[in-house]
């Protein structure tokens, strides 16, 4: 028989919850397949924190490493929330991806016939939607350099943040959304930052017209308009806030080039894939798309931040947020699959959460990470039966004939006895 080891990061809040149902559908389904596993529960995010004095203690990543793949629940909650920064559940989270190296992360989002109910959008809206976000996951503004705390001349306190891409990192998540894409229906939308990529059209024609001296009064083009431009990005205003001024050209120019050159490499890595069809969307266009006809996307790719938002609110479309799952992938090493919303402070403790995202992640880990289609596919298959018999948590229920409301533990059994009807 097969066999590998897991690490499971149960984490905080409803993150044991939920990896407890996770857990048992993976061995079982495992089981059905001749496939062992070897658990391994480790901490990290708040729980490390209090038991270790860190959010990722060095054990944590060394066995996440050392696995076959790492199934993690959700982290974070009111008590660390002050936190300094390093000490933050979430910096653990990063901390994980970054080690991990997984700069790759799905997030399928499709509308279950079963839960066309539970969409806030019009049956005729919701019915059929099947798309995935690609998200940059180790790169961007989480991660840009310089960031932190100051103060501006008037003592008033700062925070910033950078947004930076290299090349290396847009071309290695574009070829994994092709690749994505032409698996899927051979659509790719491209997702980046309008107002940044016109300010930079806008700069190139301004130092045109500069270098050349065309008339530029009165022009929307004009070299005034683009400082002014920058002015209310708070970029290149001196004295505006008090990072060094070695870093205020590189930052001017990392920020303009940023979307700019997601955007062009997009278009370069698109000669690769020509079966592909490219469209490229503003971000906040696509915000408004996704609820005004979200049949119209199959493939996402975006960077960290926008993937994150954009995200959300298309599990929204789909019923519940407790319904979405995710696999983040490197190039190497394993995989680090969790579903993609937190750790619910809210109903944590109560058996309120929807496990079925961290379920399905688990599937994907199968699928993705350990290319065991066949066993990922009786989760999948079992967590579509158990709808089918009517069980919902809270968030995805709705009045109708043969719906029952139930817990995650009930939840959890009804999925065990749809996944092996002999185990009860
Ligand atoms: P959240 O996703 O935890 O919760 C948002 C809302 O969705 C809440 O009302 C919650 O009850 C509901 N919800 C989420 N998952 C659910 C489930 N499985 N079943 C039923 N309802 C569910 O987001 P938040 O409230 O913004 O963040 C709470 C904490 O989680 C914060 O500390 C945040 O940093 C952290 N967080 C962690 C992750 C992660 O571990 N990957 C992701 C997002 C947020
Ligand atoms: C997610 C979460 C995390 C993120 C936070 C908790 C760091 O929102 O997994 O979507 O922003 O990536
Ligand atoms: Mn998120």
């Amino acid at each position: 028989s097969r066999r590998y080891s897991i690490t499971l990061l149960a984490g905080d809040g409803i993150g044991p919850e939920v990896i407890s149902v996770a857990k048992n559908a993976l061995q079982l389904a495992g089981s059905l397949e001749g496939i062992e596993f070897g658990f391994k529960e480790m901490p990290v995010g708040g729980a490390a924190l209090d038991l270790t004095g860190v959010p990722l203690p060095e054990e944590t990543l060394s066995a996440a490493k050392k696995s076959d793949a790492v199934l993690l629940g959700a982290i974070g909650g009111y008590k660390w929330d002050n936190n300094e920064k390093h000490l933050k559940p979430e910096t653990g989270l990063l901390q994980l991806r970054a080690g991990l190296k997984v700069f790759a992360n799905l997030r399928p989002a499709s509308v279950l016939p079963q839960l066309v109910d539970a969409s806030t959008l019009k049956k005729e809206v919701a019915e059929g939607v099947d798309l995935m976000v690609v998200r940059e996951l180790t790169g961007g503004i989480y991660f840009g350099k310089p960031r932190g705390f100051g103060s501006n001349e008037n003592g008033e306190e700062i925070g910033f943040n950078t947004e930076v891409y290299a090349t290396y990192e847009i071309d290695r998540i574009a070829r994994i959304a092709f690749e994505t894409a032409q698996k899927r229906r051979g659509k790719l939308c491209s997702v980046d930052k309008a107002n940044v990529l016109e300010a930079t059209m806008h700069l190139m024609i301004a130092s045109v017209q500069f270098l050349f001296g065309f008339p530029s009064t009165g022009s929307i083009f004009s070299v005034g308009h683009v400082f002014s431009f920058i002015g209310t990005h708070g970029y290149f205003k001196r004295g505006d806030v008090s990072i060094s001024d070695t870093y205020r050209i590189p930052i001017l120019l990392g920020y303009l080039r940023a979307s700019m050159l997601w955007r062009k490499r997009v278009m370069a890595i698109a000669s690769e894939y020509p079966d592909v069809e490219l469209s490229h969307m503003y971000v906040d266009n696509a915000a408004m798309q996704l609820v005004r006809n979200p049949k119209q996307f199959d493939t996402i790719v975006t960077n960290n931040i926008f993937g994150d938002i954009l995200s959300d609110e298309a599990s929204m479309i789909t019923g519940s947020i407790g319904m979405l799952p995710s696999a983040s992938l490197g190039e190497a090493g394993p995989g680090l699959f969790e579903p993609i919303h937190g750790s619910a402070p809210d109903i944590a403790g109560q058996d309120k959460a929807n496990p079925l995202a961290t379920v399905l992640s688990a599937a994907m880990l199968l699928k993705y990470g350990l290319g065991e289609e066949k066993a990922a596919q009786r989760i999948e298959t079992a967590v579509l039966d158990t709808l089918n018999r009517g069980f919902r948590t809270g968030d995805i229920y709705s009045e109708s004939e043969g719906n029952k409301l139930v817990g995650c533990k009930e939840m959890g059994k009804e999925l065990v006895k749809s996944i092996d009807p002999v185990v009860v």
